[in-house]
């Protein structure tokens, strides 16, 4: 008999409005990220100030709202000031957690401006391994204090006369790593995140602050940690973070395609730890979460292994994704989306050749990856209230993971275009899946497209030499009767059904 599943949504059932930031990206001073990546100077393409506008024009193509910079573990030992003032002053430094060497041609400035030509915002990180809480208040006096003061006099020399009025900031990355340069105990970093965050907000009470969770649900100390560092800073932050990669090292399709239940149960699990700090304090305050590090990541672990250390923007982290990984990034799309009362900032990471969806050769092409156009729909559609999914589809276990449906389904209501997206993946790998989808009270609908992202080969990816062998098409099945949506999901297929609600 062939699979049938059904999502059932009603317009008052809202799981809430959809923070724009629930889509943003990330960008490390890592491989070719930063140079041959969003800065090439001398690259046909490139601007008067070096930004490769053919990758500018794919980022907006995303409308990716925020930009974690500059890292990730390259900022756990990274001096801000030596990408700060003229570029050739600035040094050359050896780079120890990606063991590479860091020209410093680009800083602070340059990645504000970046920024703004992307029609994005920096979400920036501030280095909590090698550094403490004077670089944490003198890089905010730098970037934000209007003028006046020795910091913000500084960017005024440095040609930058308005302030750049960075609102988000992350204490640190990942501390609880021990593979983090200056890595803490959950009570040393609690307490340095503490001393930071308040020095920071005196320096500029605007701002928000991102506290460092667990680098993964897999950590041995995770929850211990959250519970920790949060019994010191509840009240000074804003967020928490959560880190995860899924990979498929094994070649287990049928696990990977579930691995995002375990990005739900990671959510809930520090949701959950939130909500004890906060009872255990008898805080009024909810703590949000910042997913500033989601993905796919496993295919150039090897490859990466092998690379001459202390070279300048070596092809670190560059994943080529397929056609699975497009529907992983899509699942895990989903599952944010199911949390986003919770999670108000999530990065894909990361955005440009290092783990992306966007890929460059030095000097020559720039191409969308498997994984851009997940994220591209999720971004460009999924913005509004999403909506609480009651599905009802047949499961399969594998040996890890048990009850994983096969439909994986969300619905996200725009009041203000009037539109409804629903997005759907069929996890199975051998049939087609019946799909149907009851609006009740939104009344009448149309639709407007049915967008599918499938391919004969789970494998096939997209190259330089053929950049759209995987893209998405439009002219999937979907039919409207009224509020019932019907379609035919293909076998392994990402779905993006859009509906306009008749007035
Ligand atoms: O995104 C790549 C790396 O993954 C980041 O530098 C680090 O924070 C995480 O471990």
């Amino acid at each position: 008999m062939a699979l049938s599943a059904k999502m059932i949504v009603d317009k008052d059932f809202a799981i809430g409005q959809v923070d724009d930031r629930l889509y943003g990206s990330f960008i490390e001073h890592l491989g070719r990220a930063v140079y041959g990546g969003i800065f090439e100077p001398g690259h046909p393409e490139a601007d008067d100030r070096g930004f490769r506008r053919d990758v500018l024009r794919m980022v907006k193509e995303l409308r990716v709202p925020i930009v974690r910079y500059p890292g990730g573990n390259f900022v756990s030992g990274y001096d801000w000031k030596d990408g700060i003032g003229p570029v050739e002053n600035r040094p050359r430094r050896l780079e120890l957690a990606w063991r590479t060497v860091e020209p410093n041609r680009f800083g602070l400035n340059e990645f504000a401006d970046w920024a703004k030509a992307a029609d994005s915002s920096v979400m920036w990180a501030i280095n909590l391994g090698t550094q403490g809480i004077e670089d944490a208040r003198n890089v905010v006096e730098y970037a934000n204090h209007p003028s006046g003061s020795y910091w913000s006099d500084l960017r005024v020399s440095h040609g930058y006369r308005e302030p750049h009025r960075i609102k988000t900031w992350c204490l640190g990355n990942e501390m609880d790593g021990p593979w983090q340069i200056g890595h803490k105990t959950a009570e040393e970093y609690g307490r340095i995140a503490l001393e930071a965050a308040k020095v920071m907000k005196w320096t500029d009470p605007s701002i928000e602050l991102v506290a460092c969770g667990s680098s993964g649900l897999g950590m041995a100390t995770f929850a211990e940690w959250e519970a920790t560092v949060l019994d010191h800073t509840y009240e000074h932050v804003d967020y928490l973070s959560l880190h995860t990669y899924y990979g498929n090292a094994d070649n287990d399709t049928p696990t990977f395609l579930a691995r995002s239940l375990q990005m739900d149960d990671f959510i809930r699990s520090v949701s959950a730890i939130c909500d004890y700090v906060k009872a255990k304090k008898r805080s009024k305050k909810t703590m949000y979460l910042s997913f500033d590090e989601w993905n796919v990541w496993f295919h150039s672990h090897e490859s990466d292994k092998k690379l001459e250390p202390w070279q300048v923007a070596p092809p670190q982290l560059e994943d080529v994704y397929t056609m699975e990984d497009a529907l992983v990034v899509g699942c895990m799309l989903i599952s944010l989306l199911k949390h986003s009362d919770r999670v108000r900032i999530a990065c894909l990471a990361q955005l440009v050749n290092v783990i992306a969806p966007i890929m460059t050769e030095n000097g020559g092409a720039a191409w969308a990856q498997t994984i851009y156009y997940p994220y591209m729909h999720a971004s460009l559609y999924g913005r509004g209230r999403a909506l609480v999914p009651l599905v009802q589809s047949p499961k399969y276990d594998t040996k890890e993971i048990t009850d994983v449906p096969y439909l994986e389904s969300v619905a996200v209501h725009n009041e203000e275009s009037g539109e409804i997206t629903i997005f759907a993946v069929n996890r199975s790998l051998d049939e087609e899946l019946r799909f149907e989808a009851d609006l009740r009270s939104f009344g009448a609908c149309s639709l407007i497209e049915h967008l599918v992202l499938d391919h004969a080969d789970l494998k096939a990816v997209n190259t330089a030499a053929d950049p759209a062998r995987v893209s998405p098409r439009a002219g999937g099945s979907a039919k409207v009767d009224g509020s019932r949506v019907g379609a035919s999901l293909a076998k392994a297929s990402w779905n993006v059904i859009r509906l306009r609600v008749e007035p």
